[in-house]
């Protein structure tokens, strides 16, 4: 469903990401792990469009997407969920998911019945809809953030480190519903730097380092990894 191809992406004279190769099968949930600035944010702002590439290519449902804007990509079926959630500011929960929606120039029932699905998911915003966005508690902001990108009917959802700065409790809650989103059939691409976590959720993952894949395969296998054992699991 989303392949890219010998991808590179540079800011200016720093080469992020080098000859990368990163598949994902319809209803996968991949993990991409890594140290801190291994450049997995930077993969998936490329593969959104956030992020220019200094060659090779994104395909997505074995089109080139290369060509397309930001914008075009969501309405085309990829989501985004950055690093640090990025509530909108002075707006409510509601108002929040409506952005979220508004992508798809859907009409009203169908918004509705997306908004009954999300609250079915998390409980917890429909109770906080009228709330400021931002007054929301940090776990609460990235279900937020999550049941945004869900608004937009994505056919891949991409989760950068949705577990940063949350409480264990929160962690394992987000997790969840990650993983139900999931077997509910969604594609997902999670980023994350707790390794142990990402494994759990994930069926497969690569691992980058200096901004080049130097190891890919179930997530199983790489538990027992020596490497991944103790550059990524302190064991
Ligand atoms: N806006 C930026 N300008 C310059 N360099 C950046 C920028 N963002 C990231 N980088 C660099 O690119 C590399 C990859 O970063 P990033 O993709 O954010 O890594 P990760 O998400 O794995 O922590 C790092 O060396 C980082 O310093
Ligand atoms: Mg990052």
């Amino acid at each position: 469903m989303l392949k890219c191809e010998d991808l590179s992406a540079a800011y200016g004279d720093i080469v992020a990401l080098r000859g990368i190769n990163f598949n994902v099968a319809e209803r996968e949930a991949v993990a991409l792990i890594g140290a801190n600035g291994a450049g997995k944010t930077t993969l998936l702002r490329s593969i959104s469009g956030l992020m220019p590439l200094s060659s090779g290519s994104v395909k997505f449902g074995g089109q080139a997407i290369d060509h397309l804007s930001p914008e075009k990509r969501v309405r085309g079926g990829i989501a985004h969920v950055p690093e640090g959630r990025r509530i909108f500011p002075g707006l409510t929960v509601r108002e929040n998911l409506e952005v979220g929606a508004s992508v798809r120039r859907a009409g009203r029932g169908e918004i509705n019945a997306d908004f009954e699905r999300v609250f079915e998911l998390f409980p917890q915003l429909a109770e906080r809809q009228k709330q400021l966005g931002w007054s929301l508690s940090g776990g609460e902001q990235q279900m937020l953030a999550i049941a945004r990108a869900l608004m937009s009917r994505p056919r891949v959802l991409l989760l950068d480190e949705p577990s940063l700065g949350l409480a264990p409790r929160l962690t394992e809650e987000v997790y969840a519903r990650i993983a139900e989103i999931n077997e509910g059939g969604l594609t997902v691409v999670l980023v994350e730097q707790n390794t142990v976590l990402a494994l759990q959720v994930a069926s497969r993952a690569y691992v980058l380092e200096n901004g080049e894949i130097i190891l890919s395969d179930s997530a199983e296998k790489l538990r027992g990894h020596p490497r991944v054992r103790d550059a990524y699991l302190g064991r």
